[in-house]
């Protein structure tokens, strides 16, 4: 079938030729003895009319019986039309209708609110506007590829169902056989430290699962987090990757997504701030900013998202927020030697309110410093030997980070809400569609 039909985005290629396009109405129109179709495909959007002299009786009638979603054949001479969506008009000399879709159709063209369009989200998802997100979030998971290929790093697959815990966030579990109770990963991280021991440079791209019970803007319970890790790298090392990265990814979408960044309305002007060098800032000097903003924050809390858009607004541009304490952070981060309060860490936070979207650091390559973490920490030791015996056989410099997909793409999009970014958003309250 594919063979005998053409996709709306390569109809440039076939001007004065006559093709068949499959594809779903999206608006109608008729005056008198012409009529107007509109659809889509999910590569464009084509203008396609009907003279009724020219087109059989059975195409015109078909035309009557139309509604909006219906899938129809539209087959007909490509012009070239500046006035058209996309630049083509066709000529059509016959329509057929392949799925008639009930007038029922739930979107509408109106305000919907937010509920109903997560409720119809596979109807939602084809709007023009889902559609681009889609679309940009194709070509960074393509670009994060492509980054780490071109440094030669080795992209391996980390499990999702775990017995040792990374991160402090919810967990999500399930009984697993006589092992006792499996957790949903929060993280690929630890397993990452293991290949990069193997392996040297690694990355891993993955669901990730947090039971977070915070209903905001930049959390889901099920996200994507590309997770490298580097045999050899101190902290250094790896903000001047995250960097790199951070800009490639920006750059990449700026130079092949225009359209879609136009159908999104998104000021690009804002993306120009990433090829400034992005600013490093120590913990306690964030906080004293912070609080000369007003922020209530203390020496030794975490770094909330008013405060994090408070730090950001200073510089805007990304920003690193180094060594924080350590009770404030994960277990497996490094001490910091010249302040052992803190760990050889990274948040990047984003600009434009976005907050965090990459959180890093040195690994602890300390056996009897990590243990105790782990001790402190509350955390069922048993669970981490093979994690331990990396700093027993052969210890290693190394640290890694991971960023966080959706955060990445409403950044870059300028989409106030993570849920928008990702096809069928998990988050507290919602598991389907
Ligand atoms: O800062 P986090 O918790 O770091 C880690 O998981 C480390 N193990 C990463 C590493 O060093 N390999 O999460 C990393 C990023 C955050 O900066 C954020 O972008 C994203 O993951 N993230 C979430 N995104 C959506 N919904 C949530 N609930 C998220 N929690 C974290
Ligand atoms: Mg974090």
């Amino acid at each position: 079938m594919n063979q005998s039909s053409t996709r709306i985005a390569d109809l440039k290629h076939h001007v004065g030729a006559v093709v068949t396009v499959r594809a779903w109405v999206t608006h109608l129109r008729s005056k008198g003895k012409v009529a107007f179709v509109v659809a889509r495909d999910g590569t464009g959007i084509l203008q396609a009319v009907l003279v009724k002299s020219e087109v059989p009786e059975a195409s015109w009638n078909a035309f009557a019986e139309l509604t909006q979603e219906a899938s129809v054949a539209l087959t007909g001479e490509v012009r070239a039309d500046a006035r058209a969506p996309g630049g083509f008009e066709m000529g059509v000399q016959t329509l057929e209708v392949i799925g008639a879709s009930p007038n029922d159709y739930p979107i509408q063209p109106k305000e919907h609110g937010i509920d109903f369009l997560l409720d119809n989200r596979t109807f939602w998802l084809r709007s023009q506007r889902q559609v681009a997100i889609m679309r940009v979030r194709h070509e960074l998971e393509q670009a994060v590829h492509d980054f780490f290929y071109a440094r030669d790093f080795i992209r391996c697959d980390t499990p999702i169902l775990t017995a040792a815990i990374g991160e402090r966030a919810g967990l999500f579990s399930t009984d697993y056989f006589d092992e006792g109770t499996a957790y949903l990963a929060q993280t690929g991280q630890l397993y990452g430290e293991a290949l990069a021991a193997a392996m040297g440079r690694i990355y891993t791209f993955g669901p990730t699962f947090r039971a977070e019970k915070s209903k905001t803007r930049r959390h889901l319970t099920e996200f994507w987090m590309i997770e490298p890790e580097m045999a050899w790298y101190d902290q250094d090392d790896n903000m001047d990757l995250q960097e790199a990265f951070v800009r490639y990814l920006v750059e990449r979408v700026l130079e092949r997504r225009q359209e879609e960044l136009k159908v999104l309305e998104r000021d690009t002007s804002k993306l120009d701030c990433v090829s400034q060098p992005f600013v490093r800032l120590d913990y306690g000097d964030a906080v004293k900013l912070a609080q000369g903003k007003g922020s209530d924050i203390v020496w030794g809390d975490d770094l909330g998202a008013p405060d994090e858009a408070l730090i950001v607004d200073e510089y805007q541009r990304p920003v690193f927020v180094v060594n924080y304490p350590k009770e404030a952070k994960a277990f497996y981060m490094k001490e910091n030697p010249l302040d052992p309060r803190t760990v050889r860490c990274a948040d990047l936070l984003a600009p434009e309110g976005r907050g965090e979207i990459i959180g890093g650091s040195q690994r602890e390559d300390d056996y009897d410093k990590i243990l105790a973490r782990l001790t402190h920490e509350g955390l069922p030791v048993e669970a981490y030997g093979w994690y331990l015996d990396l700093r027993k056989y052969g210890t290693f410099t190394h640290s890694g980070f991971g960023l966080g997909l959706e955060r990445t793409i409403a950044w870059i999009c300028g989409i106030e809400h993570i849920r928008e970014v990702i096809a069928f958003p998990r988050m507290m309250g919602r598991l389907s569609p």
